[in-house]
């Protein structure tokens, strides 16, 4: 079967990590999550203790940084490991959700990610999910979806998933992270989040997992 690039962009927390890990498997694809990309980069620079607004700090350490995609047992999912350590738990706190849009804007650390994801990219069977994968990453890839939700929704999605582990998070406060994480990557000089020209929207408020999954899979099928 032929194997192209899927790219799947939008706001935070649209559910587009959940659809790309699907969709991957549904089409024996490789699934990337860009995102955890900025946040294991984040969480080395939060760590160390480094002044992220130390543009130059920042971008001389990058070369102390080796992100790797590692099989978790279950076939085609991977964890995301910073220098040799599984991160992937790690990556998911309020403090690295609360840094990492600052970090992910400075153009040292999206050339240091976007070059590695292009390479990851080369035999093509892959499925990245992000902010700017089908404009900067892979302009040219055979399917590009951008997804949304409103803004309750995705607040929603988000606190279900955060108040296991912080039971005392208000509504207001997942919501506020949203937004503030929404402006500044729409709106950051470099590479900012954008629909591609030609991405299919894929609105998901009012859709469940499964026929979402249906949807972007036709897609995919009519393509391969
Ligand atoms: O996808 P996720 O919400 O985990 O991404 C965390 C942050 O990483 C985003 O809010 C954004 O600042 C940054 N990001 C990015 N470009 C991507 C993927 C994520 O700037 N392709």
């Amino acid at each position: 079967m032929k194997k192209i690039i899927i790219t799947i962009d939008g706001y935070s927390s649209c559910g587009k990590s959940t659809l790309a890990r699907q969709l991957a498997s549904r089409l024996d694809y490789v699934f990337i999550d860009s995102g955890a990309m900025y946040r294991a980069i984040t969480l080395y620079f939060l760590e160390h203790k480094t002044d992220i607004k130390d543009e130059k700090a920042i971008s001389d350490a990058l070369d102390q940084i080796r992100l790797e995609f590692i099989n978790n047992g279950t076939p085609g999912q991977s964890d995301i490991h910073l220098n040799g350590d599984n991160v992937e738990k790690a990556i998911r706190t309020l403090k690295v959700s609360n840094h990492v849009s600052d970090i992910a804007a400075l153009e040292a650390v999206r050339h240091f990610a976007v070059s590695q994801q292009q390479a990851m990219g080369e035999k093509k069977g892959i499925v990245m999910d992000g902010r700017d994968i089908g404009t900067t990453v892979f302009p040219k890839a055979e399917l590009k979806i951008f997804m949304t939700a409103s803004i309750e929704v995705r607040t929603h999605r988000r606190y279900d998933e955060l108040k296991a582990k912080y039971p005392d998070i208000s509504l207001e406060e997942v919501k506020d992270n949203l937004l503030k994480r929404d402006l500044i990557d729409s709106t950051r000089k470099i590479s900012p989040l954008r629909q591609a020209k030609d991405a299919i929207t894929l609105d998901n408020s009012k859709l469940s997992m499964p026929q979402q999954l249906d949807i972007a899979a036709g897609w995919a099928e009519e393509i391969l």
